[in-house]
């Protein structure tokens, strides 16, 4: 039986598949270095995060309309109901665009527009905006203050890319924006970078939840703090064995982050990417680290506890895992 789950951590730009890549290309005429399907597929094996990224952001030239990000976007919608989402909070890397010539205004018309049909595909869903971590900090606020000046629909910001090269300091402007606006703010932290990354989202960027975070687990004092204010980190089971966050799906530490008191949920990153959506996700996870029921339930009631929504929506997001679970346990 299909967990109804609630994902917290995808990149939209990483749900492009290979086959809308290059039918993207075809329609914008954009040359890319591939021969065929065969020689771009050859390419999805990651030695770690930086090489991952360096496809990731070099497939996105093929994004150039509103229709291309409402295609994308839609695309998305389809096969997240397909594995089970209810609710989706969506990451956009808006500055990988606008970095390359496309207006932030094209980019917004063709999330914004796809993202108005959620409902009708079965899920509700916020739009969060992400930093780029390896551009400077004034980049960051300056791309917030123009997305604040279009009105964008905007849920939280985010912070992402590489660890390695900046202080979270760097972004603290950014956030204090976000915050003063009333937004959400998350970040990446913990994933490729120490433990410290993740006290620094926390102690300097105040973020709500923490992407990853699976190196917090090298920090006891962490993990407490983490677990005593119910801090959520969004796990991305896949991602990590395709990124060599850990050698295999048996190494990765989501059971011992449960039996830690973390409030860990599960989701895909850039499943177009890691072999997987959520539903896939938590099939490999559940099944290698011998997940139950009770440990099933734990994950989707925390996806709805570190969801960014009102009671309302929570209560009906909860009623939907109640009864999923009474009928898993029925089952046996
Ligand atoms: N951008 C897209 N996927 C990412 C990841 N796993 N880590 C950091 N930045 C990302
Ligand atoms: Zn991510």
């Amino acid at each position: 039986m299909q967990m109804p789950a609630v994902e917290l951590h995808v990149h939209l730009e990483g749900t492009l598949e290979p086959e809308l890549i290059l039918a993207l290309a075809e329609r914008n005429r954009v040359v890319l270095p591939y021969a065929d399907m065969d020689d771009l597929r050859s390419r999805y094996s990651f030695t770690g995060l930086q090489s991952f990224l360096d496809l990731y952001y070099a497939n996105m030239a093929v994004l150039r309309t509103a229709e291309d990000f409402y295609d994308l976007t839609t695309a998305y919608l389809v096969r997240a109901r397909e594995a089970g989402v209810r609710h989706a909070e969506v990451f956009l890397d808006i500055q990988a665009h606008t970095g390359r010539g496309i207006r932030a205004a094209e980019v917004l018309d063709g999330v914004k527009a796809a993202l108005a049909t959620s409902r009708d595909h079965g899920l509700t869903t916020g739009l969060i905006v992400t930093f780029l971590r390896h551009l400077p900090g004034a980049e960051a606020l300056a791309a917030l203050q123009e997305l604040l000046a279009l009105d964008a629909p905007l849920l939280g910001v985010g912070l992402c890319s590489t660890e390695l090269t900046s202080h979270a300091s760097e972004f603290a402007p950014a956030f204090d924006l976000a915050r003063d606006h009333g937004l959400h703010t998350v970040a990446h932290a913990g994933e490729e970078g120490p433990a410290q990354n993740v006290w620094d989202v926390l102690d300097i960027l105040h973020a709500e939840r923490v992407d990853h975070g699976v190196r917090a687990m090298e920090d006891p004092v962490l993990v407490r703090r983490l677990a005593g204010e119910r801090v959520p980190l969004t796990v991305c089971p896949l991602s990590n064995v395709r990124l060599r966050v850990v050698d295999t799906l048996a190494d990765h530490p989501l059971r011992r982050m449960l039996e830690a008191g973390l409030v860990v949920t599960v989701n895909s990153d850039d499943p177009a990417y890691f072999g997987g959506y959520v539903d896939e996700n938590l099939r490999q996870v559940a099944e290698v680290l011998s997940l139950g029921p009770d440990e099933l339930l734990t994950l989707a009631r925390n996806g709805v506890e570190a969801a960014f929504v009102d009671g309302a929506r929570r209560a009906e997001l909860d009623a939907e895992v109640t009864t999923w679970h009474q009928r898993l346990v029925a089952q046996g």
